[in-house]
């Protein structure tokens, strides 16, 4: 009888070194594992609007799976209107929240979500492109992949230790036209709402810490606004 042999992956794309893995657990999910387990909820991945929180995401190989879906459908359905195409992507973007304790890998997180978001936003918007657009989805990660302890639920320094300082996610949505609402919650606070089974995003009630509207073109003037 012949035997199958399957290819082992190459664990260096999974490791970064033993301290890593014997301090902070860190080993990534290759991608045909991160696949299959998308594909468990494909329907939810294909969703523009459905929202992703991963605990400990890492460099992001579930995230970037997530939007690189999400945004296959905003092609297919917005391709020929770069406009809509741009809000869409904006929300599909907006919709994806991680965490992680290491500095390094919050910020490739960051820098891999954008790269993918930026690659399709230029493919299709050409010479429509808007700087401000890009300023508003760098404005979206830096508050969506936050650099916490997912267990403590607070903010960490450079050295991986809590802060005073909660960790804060934003609800982004569309109210009308081009106006986008953030509401910001402690991560705290959706853990209770959601009654610890799943994080849940309140959109009428909660304690929400602050909210703002704004053009999704300029969300980053929000915080000047505060
Ligand atoms: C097993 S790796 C998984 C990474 C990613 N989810 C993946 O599948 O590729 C675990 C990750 O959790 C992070 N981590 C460990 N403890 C954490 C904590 N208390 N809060 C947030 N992140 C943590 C590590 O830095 C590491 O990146």
């Amino acid at each position: 009888m012949k035997v199958q042999k399957t290819k082992p992956e190459k664990n260096s794309a999974q490791i970064k070194s033993k301290e890593r893995v014997a301090a902070h657990g860190e080993v990534f999910t290759a991608e045909r594992e991160v696949n299959a387990m998308l594909d468990l909820v494909k329907q939810e991945t294909e969703r523009i609007d459905s929202r992703f929180l991963e605990p400990a995401c890492g460099t992001g190989n579930f995230l970037v799976k997530i939007l690189e879906r999400k945004l296959d459908v905003v092609k297919k359905k917005y391709r020929r209107s770069p406009l809509d195409f741009e809000r869409n992507s904006v929300l599909a973007l907006s919709s994806i929240y991680g965490v992680d304790i290491l500095a390094d890998n919050a910020e490739t997180c960051r820098n891999r979500l954008f790269k993918i978001w930026n690659k399709a936003y230029k493919s299709v918007c050409k010479s429509d492109l808007n700087e401000d657009t890009q300023k508003s989805a760098q404005f979206i990660l830096e508050r969506n992949i936050v650099c916490g302890n997912a267990l403590s639920l607070m903010k960490v320094d450079e050295n991986g230790n809590d802060t005073d300082c909660p960790i804060v996610f934003s609800e982004w949505a569309f109210v009308r036209g081009n106006t986008m609402q953030r509401k910001d919650y402690t991560f705290a606070d959706l853990m209770r709402i959601g009654e610890g089974s799943e994080l849940a995003m309140p959109s009428d009630e909660g304690n929400f810490l602050t909210q703002y509207t704004s053009d999704y073109r300029r969300l980053w003037q929000d915080d000047k606004q505060a």
